[in-house]
């Protein structure tokens, strides 16, 4: 089996990191991100609080993902970014670092929220099989027409002291389910 190794983005990982989203259709296509704007994104992101970590196959980048420590509602983790180089999608790139980013943020954080791209279904079913479950959609979010999934994992096995305290009436008015 290939040996992938999850490490912290570093200096010298930023131009491939950049290369590889926008040539990425999520990116380089729908959302319209150029080269220039990838690598200032990829520049800033460990001095932002972001935690950013990249795949390697022995010295070559495969894969990115990018979280934040609270960065939902300064309460819950939050996954900004997860690509993998289109040549090695569906080898188990993605599963390791989605494994990584969980681990980190599941041990302070009892959520995990994300966005997806609305018309992005395969990303939504590589999601949803580990456990998220849509919660809601922004409409119009990262531009007119451009809707976003809102994703939530809750920490497996989590449980509330004093059980839950939702009653019918609270259910109805904040929508939750
Ligand atoms: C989504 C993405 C990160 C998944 O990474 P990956 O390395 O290809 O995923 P893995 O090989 O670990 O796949 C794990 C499982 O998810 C499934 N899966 C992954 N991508 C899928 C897709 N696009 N459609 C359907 N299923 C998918 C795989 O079939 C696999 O299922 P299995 O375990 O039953 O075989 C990757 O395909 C990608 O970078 N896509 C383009 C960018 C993108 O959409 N990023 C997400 C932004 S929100």
């Amino acid at each position: 089996m290939t040996q992938i190794s999850i490490v912290p983005l570093q200096a010298q990982h930023v131009d491939a990191c950049a290369r590889l989203m926008v040539a990425l259709p999520l990116w380089g296509e729908s959302y319209g991100v150029t080269y220039d704007a990838a690598r200032v994104r990829f520049e800033s992101g460990p001095a932002d609080s972001a935690d950013v970590y990249v795949a390697l196959v022995e010295d070559e980048m495969v894969g990115f993902g990018w979280f934040v420590r609270r960065g939902a509602f300064a309460r819950s983790g939050y996954i900004r970014l997860l690509g993998v180089r289109a040549d090695w999608q569906g080898r188990g790139v993605g599963t390791q670092l989605m494994d990584f980013t969980e681990e980190t943020l599941f041990a302070e954080d009892k959520d995990i929220f994300l966005l997806t791209f609305a018309p992005n279904e395969g990303a939504q079913r590589f999601y949803r099989q580990r456990g998220y479950e849509q919660v809601g959609v922004l409409t119009d979010y990262s531009g007119p027409g451009i809707d976003e999934c809102i994703f939530r994992k809750r920490r497996p096995s989590q449980s509330w002291p004093g059980g839950d305290r939702r009653g019918p009436h609270v259910r109805h008015l904040c929508g939750w389910h």
